[in-house]
């Protein structure tokens, strides 16, 4: 008998990236790997890659040269690059460093068994980054990371083209899964013992115009109905086009989480009309406007981007305006970062580094004000937390989510992994909601 092979995998970027993962292990598994957490036990390596901004990358170059210090110790390792930079990379990865074995590029997780197989007889170099999008990398067997919250990719590619976005020229167009697939998966994860499922697009609000089979609101509502689902969440929704069906759908729903990360990027008009976001802060407001009567306890979570070719301080000073207006829960904050091919790196007036430095930690300061304030109103109150397992920090107590995504962490007492439980906070905190059970 063969014997058991390792696989190590490193993941970066976003969760459908990690969902690609889970992907690529199952195509693995299929073939004789099991998953390590040992890099030096491992006889395959493949880093799964992002690029959607400069620092994603460097960290990945790092990581492959310090993989060619494990290759010298053990020549028969294989080696691969899968993911957004190997899409846009493609031979050069392999010119660079040449202890990689193979790159393949985001439409081509299912052929990640093949190209491993031909590599282990025939060794010699592989680069698949032929973007085809005909075919939905989905239907092969999937090994999930987690026992309780599955991700389901919904659809795959952007066709929005945000001006300062690498995203839709690695990922291609927009292709949406068949719902009844998307509904077979929930129901598997269901059966195998998964609570929540999150379902997964770059824009999951234009699920279905391709195939007009059913709409995200439609789609939302099937998954809502699977028997035994307890959670549904999604992401991410653009603003340009969430509707009022979808808004109405939420709030009717029994399982589907009331949080929204609706990113918005940027807070005044000028901004967000160079990144091509085709919304403007007035349209914004009215949505979340909408969003915040239909569904009263509502979390609203987004993404920014500083340092914008062009931004000026007049600009930044509307943001941290609109950001005190809106009150998000919770954001994350980017610093602007020059992707060539995509047209805001040739736009004038690029921003100093340090002015984006400057203005990262004023937002931050800002946002962190605003997160803590809407977390210390829940001070007594008592939220329905599913338990997720051990705190990282503090393996006394256990750790786990409202349904509006806020993490709590509360003493270890009787309850498992997967119980919905009753948490009175007592101690709010920024990032972090602290509590005893009730
Ligand atoms: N499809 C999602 C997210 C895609 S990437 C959406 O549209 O919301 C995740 C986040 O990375 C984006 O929301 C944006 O805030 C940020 N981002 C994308 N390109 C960037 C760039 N060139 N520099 C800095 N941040 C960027
Ligand atoms: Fe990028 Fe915009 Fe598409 Fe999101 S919607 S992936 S930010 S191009
Ligand atoms: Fe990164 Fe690709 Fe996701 S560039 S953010 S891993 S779609």
């Amino acid at each position: 008998m063969d014997k058991q092979k390792n696989a190590f995998l490193l993941v970066y970027g976003c969760q459908m990236n990690q969902s690609d993962a889970e992907r690529m292990a199952g195509e693995l598994a299929s073939i004789g790997y099991a998953r390590t957490d040992d890099m030096a036990a491992a006889d395959l390596i493949l880093i799964n890659t992002c690029c959607v901004r400069e620092s994603a990358e460097d960290r990945v170059y790092g990581k492959i040269g310090e993989i060619k210090h494990v290759k010298e110790r053990n020549p028969r390792l294989i080696f691969g690059i899968t993911g957004c930079m190997a899409q846009k990379e493609g031979d050069a990865l392999i010119a660079r460093a040449p202890h990689i074995d193979f790159v393949l590029g985001t439409s081509k997780v299912h052929e990640l068994k093949n190209v491993v197989r031909e590599i282990e007889k025939e060794r010699g170099h592989i680069v698949d980054t032929n973007l085809t999008e005909t075919e939905l990398p989905d239907g092969g067997p999937v090994a999930r990371e987690g026992k309780l919250s599955a991700w389901i990719p919904i659809m795959y590619g952007c066709n929005n083209f945000c001006t300062y976005c690498i995203v839709p020229y690695v990922r291609g167009r927009e292709r949406s899964r068949q719902p009844e697939d998307i509904v077979r998966e929930v129901e598997e994860a269901v059966a195998s013992g998964y609570k929540e499922v999150t379902l997964l697009g770059q824009n999951v609000n234009s699920y279905g115009k391709d195939h007009k089979c059913a709409d995200f609101a439609d789609l939302l509502k099937m998954v809502d109905e699977v028997p035994g689902i307890e959670r549904v969440r999604f992401m991410t929704s653009h603003p340009k086009d969430l509707s009022d069906k979808l808004i109405e759908t939420i709030a009717n729903g029994t399982h589907i989480c009331e949080h929204i990360h609706l990113p918005v990027q940027y807070g005044s008009d000028k901004i967000l009309s160079a990144m091509h976001r085709v919304y403007t802060v007035d349209s914004y407001r009215a949505l979340v406007a909408r969003i915040r009567k239909a569904i009263p306890n509502v979390a609203l979570t987004t993404d920014l981007i500083v340092g914008f070719p062009g931004e000026t301080d007049e600009d930044f000073a509307q943001m941290l305006a609109f950001l005190k207006e809106i009150r998000y829960d919770s954001a994350y904050t980017f610093i602007y970062s020059k992707r060539s091919g995509t047209p805001a790196a040739r736009m004038d007036g690029q921003v100093p580094d340090e002015v984006k430095h400057e203005r990262l930690e004023k937002l931050m300061a800002v946002q962190n004000e605003i997160s803590k304030e809407i977390n210390d109103r829940l001070l007594g109150t008592t939220q329905e937390v599913m338990v997720e397992g051990p705190s990282k920090n503090d393996t006394t107590m256990w750790s786990g989510r409202t349904r509006t995504n806020k993490l709590v962490l509360f003493p270890h007492g009787a309850e498992q992994p997967g119980d919905f439980v009753h948490v009175k906070i007592t101690h709010p905190q920024t990032w972090v909601l602290k509590g005893e059970r009730v």
